[in-house]
């Protein structure tokens, strides 16, 4: 099944590296991220998994649960888990899905069979409390991803959630962002953002972030 922004994240109970996962009860009202990687005892996997536990607070701090999957069984991810923490200096804080039946993989699309049959590529969700999906990206298992930025996407998604602004290209939490097109009366645009702004085109208005 193939996804899109905006649609509900499918539901699924599926085992993991800490029991048995219902994965909306599990969500809770949490932001989330859902991320597969290809194989257990992997290199790049292992270094994604371990930045994923050294970033807890980074997590914790914007409400958000993370959780891994890979088509390898619990026991595998068990044994694995004990090399990340020996490998990565830190104890992996969260649940990886032992998806061998594909169930998972096939509902979030994560299997691209041009580029291998069986496992998963890097696929990577972040789902908001209504648990809709609101940021899908695929890299291929040569390439590890970014964490960091994907807790700018989130900081992103959560500030543009509640102001009327969105975020300009490389933006970084505390940088100016820009008035979005669609608020146009003066009145209330003075009341959002009492520190002005300025419009550089009528359609590119800058201004500090609002909640700085
Ligand atoms: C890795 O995680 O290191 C990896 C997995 C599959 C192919 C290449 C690298």
């Amino acid at each position: 099944m193939s996804l899109h922004l905006g649609d509900i994240a499918p539901d699924f109970e599926q085992d993991s590296s800490e029991g048995r996962i219902k994965f909306h009860e599990w969500l809770g009202n949490s932001w989330g991220i859902l991320f597969s990687h290809p194989a257990d005892f992997t290199p790049v996997c292992t270094t994604e998994l371990g930045l994923t536990a050294k970033l807890k607070g980074e997590f914790e701090k914007r409400g958000v649960k993370a959780i891994a999957l890979s088509v390898d069984p619990v026991e595998s991810h068990k044994q694995w888990i004990n090399d990340i923490n020996e490998t990565q200096n830190t104890v992996v804080n969260f649940p990886i899905l032992a998806d061998g039946d594909r169930k998972v993989s096939e509902l979030y699309d994560m299997i691209h069979p041009n580029a291998n049959a069986t496992l998963t590529v890097r696929s990577l969700f972040i789902i908001d409390p209504a648990k809709k999906v609101r940021l899908i990206i695929t890299y291929p298992a040569s390439a590890g991803r970014n964490f960091n930025e994907v807790l700018r996407v989130i900081d992103s998604l959560q500030l543009t959630d509640s102001h009327s602004v969105a975020t300009p290209g490389n933006w970084q939490d505390g940088d100016d962002v820009v008035i979005v097109p669609s608020l146009q009366d003066p009145e209330i645009i003075k009341q959002k953002f009492p520190k002005g702004y300025k419009a550089i085109k009528p359609y590119l208005r800058i201004t500090p972030q609002p909640n700085k």
